[in-house]
């Protein structure tokens, strides 16, 4: 069965196309390369013995997305593609609408005229805002969203919840990751971030591989375990699952929206101790104040995936840590350029 992964090439996406590969599916990848590199198909074949079919380009391009279309019987979509960067969206709010949202128009567009209705759609738990208890329950009221990556999610939410009441013979799957971290356990795929690492592992990660000096952690204050943020932390593994058991129940029209997430909170000293217990050293960290638009604690009530999809994460912290620096150690410059 043909699965058109959109953004296959990406951190998430070449993780999942490996589960779909080992559950019996076939992934079609696009992707226009903007945030990965064409080696991760070899890398791909190298885990799972088949080299997936690739179409490099974008997904705003509606022609080019309709010949692969005509060409091939897709029988579901998995929409990774997308830009992610949440303090960049803040500088360049065009840009993310415009990739993020009339992207994700697009693609609905030419699935709707190729009469292709299944989609699982790659959101997040920022669509939750500030403004919710946590832990974050599917049926909570979304908005409040503090920058225009986590609006572009919930636009797209909005647009693909109206386009299956115009047409209830969609299935639409609304994903709402956590904070995914860590790598395939071979340590030939992971996640390789440009520049300097916006998220908390993989800066932690070069912290560890002397690439960066020392973690700051963005405040001590906050009304947690240990005054430093927490978060919903999930193995890539466990989420690129979450992917297949979303896709097994695909033929139920409907909108179906799942939190993917571990359903426990760390604090950011706690993923710190992980990765010192994983890379066997101390790493230097200095405390400085809070990053704007930051939130004290959250976590999924994951209960819904468990019922319906029959998925939980099954990975710790310590395979989280473990599998980053293993990836880390084995590739400090993440992907080769070919
Ligand atoms: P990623 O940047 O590693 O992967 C996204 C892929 O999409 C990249 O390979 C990029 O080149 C491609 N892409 C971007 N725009 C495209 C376009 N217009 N046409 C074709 N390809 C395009 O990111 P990721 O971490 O794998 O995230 C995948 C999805 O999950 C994204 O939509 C992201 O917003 C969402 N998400 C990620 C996180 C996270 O923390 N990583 C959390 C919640 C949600
Ligand atoms: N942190 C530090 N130092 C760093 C980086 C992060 O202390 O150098 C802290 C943050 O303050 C936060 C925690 O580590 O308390 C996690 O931060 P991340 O940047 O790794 O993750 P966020 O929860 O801020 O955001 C992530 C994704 C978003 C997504 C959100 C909710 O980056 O795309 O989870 O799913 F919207």
């Amino acid at each position: 069965m043909n699965i058109l992964v959109t953004g296959g090439l990406g951190y998430i996406g070449s993780h999942t196309c490996v589960k779909l590969i080992e559950a019996g599916y076939t992934p079609i990848i696009i992707d226009n390369l903007y945030n990965s590199k064409k080696s991760v198909l070899k890398r791909i074949e190298k885990i799972t013995g088949q080299l997936p079919l690739f179409y490099y380009g974008d997904i705003q391009d509606k022609p080019f997305l309709d010949t692969i279309f005509k060409k091939h019987s897709i029988s579901s979509v998995i929409h990774f593609a997308g830009l992610k960067a949440v303090g960049e969206s803040v500088t360049k709010p065009l840009e993310y609408y415009e990739n993020n949202v009339y992207g994700s128009i697009c693609l609905a567009q030419v699935m709707r005229d190729n009469q292709v209705n299944n989609i699982i759609f790659s959101s997040s738990a920022t669509v939750y805002g500030e403004k919710n208890a946590t832990p974050y329950i599917e049926t909570m009221q979304t908005g409040n969203v503090t920058n225009p990556y986590g609006w572009s999610k919930y636009m797209v939410e909005q647009i693909y919840v109206d386009l299956h009441t115009s047409q209830p013979t969609w299935s639409i799957s609304l994903l709402r990751y956590f904070n995914p971290v860590g790598a395939h356990p071979s340590g030939l795929m992971g996640e390789d971030p440009q520049g300097i690492p916006n998220n908390l592992m993989p800066y932690i990660a070069q912290v560890a591989i002397g690439k960066r000096e020392k973690l700051s952690v963005y405040g001590n204050d906050y009304p947690t375990k240990d005054g430093t943020g927490v978060r919903d932390y999930i193995h890539v593994e466990d989420l690129a699952k979450g992917h297949v058991a979303a896709l097994n129940n695909i033929n139920q029209s409907g909108v179906h929206i799942y939190n993917l997430g571990a359903g426990i909170g760390n604090s950011v000293l706690e993923v710190l101790a992980a990765y010192e217990k994983a890379c066997h050293k101390k790493l230097p960290y200095q405390i400085v104040n809070r990053r704007a638009g930051d939130i004290a604690a959250f976590w999924a009530d994951a209960s819904k995936a468990q019922r319906e999809l029959n998925w939980q994460t099954e990975c710790s912290l310590d395979d989280m840590a473990k599998d980053s620096w293993n990836w880390q150690i084995t590739n400090p410059n993440g992907y080769p350029d070919e």
